[in-house]
């Protein structure tokens, strides 16, 4: 959409709001689908966080899309009300209270799954199964960084301890031990790649070493995920699924054969992050407008809120990127503000008090922790406004 067309949609609305852009969500996700092959896609809730929004790309994607992998306990147990099912819990907690919700739903007639990667996990999951009357099912997670040097060097996510057969097996062979959990699954996502952008323009001097790095690091993550997936069939665990992959991989993680289904979830908005993959071609498709409050000198504006900054390594791609007018830009020393933000606004534009200044979010799922609602876009016309998770009253992380 043109500035002029943010405009026209925005007419007579609030500012600050959130909108997306149903047209450009439906063809990210008709993308993505097409990257599947014979894979299923599994929606990250945590990039979504709208519940609205999710049921429009589940519709969307049909039989193609299967389950959500949700980031909390307690987050499935609520999507159960809301009328989810087939809910993977990506994050483990030994909290009792989160694991007696996901049980209870399980009780229920959920189908949830649980991720864990030690033996404390599952007896967490094991005690709330047993009060539940239910069992079960962990996901083990394996962890596929790129530990080259003989492992003295880690890149990667610092998550689960397991990295080889021998400890998958070891875990599975104490998961024997519970009554009321059983290995169903695993997951093995290579976030290091998946979540890692090679076109980076914020630090383009990176981007070789970048590139390199993922080159190097997928055949260990390919073959060591086909390893650990044959031993334990091999000690006779049924892994109903075995899940990997984000946004960023999609089509290189639905090419080895021994996945079941690929996540994704950033994709589906594409934050300004996912803009920078080579190859991946999604739209944006969420945006923020803020409004102009106050002009301090010739060829500045400042804007009302925009804060909005991302989580992760810290550094300048991790604000809001300013979108639309093209070509206008922070303040080096002020950044996004926290309730103000000035921008330099570029030669022939002209804004007025009440214009609005319209923002991509870095990533996809934290601009819903900043709005009680979106508003829908169809042929850039507002046709809803609907609320996010805050919105609806939740806040998990
Ligand atoms: C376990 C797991 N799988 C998949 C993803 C990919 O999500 P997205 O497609 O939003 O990058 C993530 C993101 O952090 C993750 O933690």
């Amino acid at each position: 959409m043109e500035y002029p067309a943010f405009k026209r949609a925005l007419d007579g609305e609030r500012l600050p709001a959130a909108l997306v852009d149903l047209d450009a969500l439906e063809r990210n996700v008709d993308r993505l689908v097409a990257l599947l092959g014979d894979k299923t896609l599994r929606v990250a809730s945590k990039s979504v966080r709208h519940t609205g929004l999710m049921r429009r790309i589940l519709a969307r994607g049909g039989a193609r899309l299967r389950g959500l992998m949700c980031f909390t306990a307690a987050e499935a147990a609520w999507l159960h009300t809301q009328g989810f099912d087939d809910l993977l819990v990506a994050y483990p907690t030994v909290q009792p209270q989160a694991l007696d919700a996901l049980a209870r739903a399980a009780a229920q007639g959920a189908t949830v799954w649980a991720v864990v990667d030690c033996p404390a996990h599952l007896a967490a999951l094991d005690r709330a199964g047993r009060e539940a009357g239910v069992v079960l099912r962990a996901v083990l997670e394996l962890d596929v960084s790129y530990r080259p040097l003989g492992g003295r060097v880690h890149l990667g996510a610092r998550r689960s301890p397991i990295r080889s057969a021998a400890g998958a097996l070891a875990l599975a062979r104490a998961a024997e031990s519970f009554s009321n959990v059983r290995i169903a699954g695993l997951m093995a996502y290579e976030g290091h790649l998946a979540g890692l952008p090679d076109d980076n323009p914020f630090s383009r001097a990176m981007n070789p070493a970048r590139r390199t790095l993922k080159k190097l690091a997928w055949p260990r993550v390919t073959r060591l995920r086909a390893q650990v997936v044959e031993a334990l069939q091999g000690a006779g665990v049924t892994l109903e699924l075995v899940n990997g992959g984000g946004t960023g991989s999609v089509a290189l993680t639905a090419r080895e054969p021994c996945v079941t289904e690929v996540t994704a979830g950033s994709g589906f908005v594409c934050p300004h992050l996912f803009s920078y993959f080579v190859g991946l071609a999604l739209e944006p498709a969420a945006f923020f407008a803020l409004e102009v409050c106050r002009v301090s000198d010739p060829g500045f504006v400042t804007a009302l809120g925009g804060g909005y900054v991302a989580s992760g390594e810290p550094g300048w791609d991790r604000l809001p990127l300013p979108w639309s007018p093209p070509g206008m830009a922070y303040v080096s020393i002020e950044g996004a503000g926290e309730v103000q933000t000035p921008l330099q606004v570029p030669p022939g534009v002209q804004l007025d008090l009440g214009d609005p200044v319209i923002f991509r979010h870095a990533k996809a799922g934290e601009l819903a922790e900043r709005f009680n609602d979106y508003l829908l876009l169809r042929d850039g016309r507002v046709v809803a406004r609907e609320p996010t998770y805050r919105g609806q009253g939740q806040a998990f992380l």
